[in-house]
């Protein structure tokens, strides 16, 4: 029988967390650098980035950045490229940047809002959000697949959310879509990746405390709107998905693709 440490060994891998400057993306880089890999996080803030690289860096973990957006498709395939020139392969990959998408058409008390509508959407709006949150997941498994097919596979773990799988009112409506398209997206992937020892699954998470939408779920009401929502009472803390993202990323995982493993408290049973 392996050994637990065995069956969590990440030491060494090659890792790159798209996002990895916040929230859920900052959690994977840190437990990924925790556990000896080596890590690159992807994240348009620049000034974050480099306070999130140092503190990682501190325990002696090989993590570094790069500073760029994950719909630049020609900055992307470069920043894959420099990993790989780096770290000489590229083992895992977190496709992890997202945005939220505004306010949905109903408060959390219950009230319309007139922005949220969808006849008075603003479409460049919608554009922006397919773009972070579908299309460059697209770009990023691109990328990831083009290096692990040369060196024999790897995994690819996506964050989708359960807004992929329910209807929420209170979610700004381009939001659904987006992440019901990188679900549909991965299983296909995990079709076509899977004859080159390339395992892609989905982190689906429910509501977790972190800085999207400028940090909503700090706000009271929405706080108290979110939590209900929780069978166990209580919003996700990014420590609670450390497990799940080692976990797909490890040896224990070795039979796991194509996979949305949904991570809410329970919310999704409330909801649905
Ligand atoms: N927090 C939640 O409740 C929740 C629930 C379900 C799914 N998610 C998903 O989790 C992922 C991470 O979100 P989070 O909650 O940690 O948010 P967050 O705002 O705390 O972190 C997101 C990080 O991604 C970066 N980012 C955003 N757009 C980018 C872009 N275009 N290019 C490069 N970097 C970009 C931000 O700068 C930030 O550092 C997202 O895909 C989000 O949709 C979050």
């Amino acid at each position: 029988m392996a050994a637990l440490q065995e069956m969590f060994n990440v030491r060494g891998r090659s890792v790159i967390v798209t996002g990895g400057a916040s929230g859920i993306g900052r959690a994977y880089a840190e437990v990924m650098a925790d556990n000896g890999a080596r890590v690159c996080i992807f994240d348009r803030d620049a000034g974050n980035l480099d306070v999130v690289v140092k503190e990682l860096q501190r325990d002696g973990a090989d993590v570094w950045g790069q500073a760029l957006d994950v719909s630049d498709r020609a900055g992307m395939a470069a920043a894959f490229d420099a990993v790989a020139e780096r770290h000489g392969r590229i083992d895992v990959v977190f496709a992890n940047a997202g945005i939220d998408a505004g306010p949905g058409f109903l408060s959390t008390t219950g009230e319309r809002i007139p922005e949220g509508a969808i006849d008075v959407l603003d479409d460049d709006h919608w554009d922006r959000v397919i773009e972070v949150n579908l299309t460059s997941v697209y770009t990023t498994v691109k990328h990831a697949a083009r290096h692990m097919k040369a060196t024999g596979g790897g995994r690819i773990i996506v964050t989708s959310s359960i807004a992929a799988q329910i209807n929420e009112a209170i979610v700004g409506t381009p939001y659904m879509p987006a992440k019901a398209g990188v679900d549909h997206f991965v299983r296909q992937m995990a079709m076509e990746l899977g004859a080159f020892g390339i395992l892609i699954n989905c982190i689906s998470p429910g509501p977790f405390m972190t800085n999207i939408a400028g940090g909503r779920l700090k706000i009271p009401a929405d706080r108290k709107a979110f939590e209900a929502q929780s069978l166990i009472g209580r919003i996700g803390d990014t420590e609670d998905i450390k497990g799940l993202a080692l976990y797909l990323a490890s040896p224990c995982s070795s039979y796991v693709t194509g996979s949305q493993i949904v991570i809410d408290g329970g919310a999704m049973h409330r909801i649905a």
